[in-house]
């Protein structure tokens, strides 16, 4: 069998690369446009940082995995196509700001048809808007060439920075298809490939548009924990409470569960405000302007956190932070990962700009990404490598992504470094906070009442 993808992105990059690695017999080509991307994909050096991936492409590459920037060319030898490529927000016309942007997404679709002179089964992969795969198998049938498509939704779950730990243990794979004969023929062959190393029952089929609502249905509520949590961290604040006390007891309670009740300065990442976004432009299509309400509450919530947090640092800091130098600790939206798309950081660095901060910013895997995000500040911020360079005569430093290295940091010997009174600000809740302020440091989580000797 012979399966390309479109798109060597952080999804279709490492699914495709499991892929391969997991079915030795299985021929996969990835293809892209950037050539950039494509050599080093083809060199064993993925252009994405993700723990584990590089070991995976290894595994593979000459014996059943190929990179190429050949798109067209690709097409015709292939049984199965995994479409992944970017969908971003729409910045222009109806739905700006909230629909997504499917050029690329049809001029993929227009391609395929193009090259395609043998049967194809096509797999939606990016996060799609509902029923897109429907629009993708009208503009797939609309030359009558002989050639006919079928069209499948298997979204992909992973998570950055655990993406070949999700891929290889996956909590579910997806498939939806047309109820048919056919549709059922497909899904059959997809779900064979995942087969191989996923146990049958964690395997689910659905109509194609449960499968696609389905994506954007686990994005919205995992952020919706995360926006309610962050929500209660306020409260806590105000009121002596501590976040985390209230997420172990709240957490413990199995119809709730652990996972994802960090507070935290705010979610980021390219999936949960899109597909939110993508979710509330939905409603509003079909005239439900009170679901639509309730979903963009999760992001509302989210950019009032974000606020919150650098509102906070100038409150601290006497009111003002012109001229003072703070170093942001991590700049990617998360840990393990050097994505930097919609991190709180951005958000909190141009806050601070705004109030005339110098700002150091200072990241293991994400400063070139927060290089070009913030290059047009200027001189007004700083890129540092070295954390312990980066807080060198700053006032403050402010933790923005939970890298685990930053809690091994020589605190005693940072705040010799910095300036005096010196201020801790935790936008992860990563650090022993009680440490910090028996070093000598104002300390101020999230949810947590500030412990401060001023
Ligand atoms: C997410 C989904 O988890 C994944 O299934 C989907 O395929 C794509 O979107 P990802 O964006 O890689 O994956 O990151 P995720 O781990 O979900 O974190 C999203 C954001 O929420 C991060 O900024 C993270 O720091 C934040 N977060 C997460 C919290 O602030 N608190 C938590 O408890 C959990």
């Amino acid at each position: 069998m012979r399966v390309l993808c479109i798109g060597a992105g952080y999804v279709g990059g490492p699914t495709m690369a499991v892929i391969a690695a997991k079915c030795p017999d299985v021929d996969v080509v990835v293809a892209d446009i950037d050539a950039g991307r494509v050599r080093a994909w083809q060199a064993g050096e993925p252009p994405i940082y993700e723990p584990g991936l590089r070991e995976v492409v290894r595994t593979a590459l000459g014996r059943n995995l190929s990179f190429t920037t050949d798109v067209a060319g690709s097409i015709e030898t292939a049984d199965v196509i995994f479409v992944s490529v970017n969908t971003p927000t729409k910045t222009f016309g109806e739905g700006a700001g909230r629909a997504s942007d499917l050029q690329y997404w049809e001029a993929t679709a227009r391609t395929i048809l193009a090259h395609a002179k043998t049967d194809k089964i096509v797999v939606e992969k990016s996060t799609l808007p509902v029923r897109t795969a429907e629009a993708m198998a009208r503009i797939l049938h609309s030359k009558p060439n002989g050639v006919s498509f079928d069209v499948l939704s298997n979204p992909e779950f992973l998570a950055e920075g655990s993406a070949i730990r999700d891929l290889e243990h996956p909590d579910r794979v997806l498939i939806g298809g047309e109820v048919s004969e056919r549709g059922r023929r497909a899904m059959d062959l997809l779900a064979g490939i995942y087969a191989r190393w996923v146990p049958e029952d964690r395997i689910l089929r659905t109509n194609v548009w449960s499968s696609e609502l389905s994506k954007l249905a686990a994005n919205a509520m995992l952020a919706q924990r995360v926006s309610s949590i962050n929500a209660l961290s306020e409260l806590c604040e105000a009121t002596e409470a501590d976040v985390a006390e209230v997420a172990r007891a709240v957490g413990m309670d199995r119809r709730i569960g652990p996972e994802f009740l960090r507070a935290s300065v705010g979610f980021g990442g390219s999936c949960f405000k899109k597909d939110i976004l993508n979710l509330v432009y939905l409603c509003e299509h079909f005239g439900l302007q009170a679901v639509a309400d309730y979903w963009l509450g999760v992001v509302r919530i989210n950019e009032h956190q974000q606020q919150r947090f650098a509102r906070n640092i100038v409150a601290a800091m006497f009111n003002t932070v012109v001229g003072k130098r703070i170093a942001v600790l991590g700049f990617a939206f998360k840990a393990d990962t050097g994505d930097t798309r919609e991190s709180p950081a951005n958000f909190v660095c141009r806050r601070l700009v705004e109030e005339r901060a110098r700002v150091v910013v200072t990241d293991p895997q994400a400063l070139d990404n927060a290089r070009r995000d913030l290059a047009d500040l200027g001189d007004a911020v700083a890129f540092e490598p070295d954390p312990m360079r980066a807080v060198e005569g700053a006032h403050a430093f402010a933790v923005l992504t939970e890298w685990a290295p930053y809690r091994a940091l020589d605190y005693r010997a940072i705040y010799r470094r910095m300036e005096h009174p010196a201020f801790c600000f935790d936008g992860r809740n990563l650090l022993d906070h009680r440490a910090l302020f028996e070093i000598g440091f104002n300390v101020y989580p999230v949810g947590k009442v500030p412990l401060s000797h001023l």
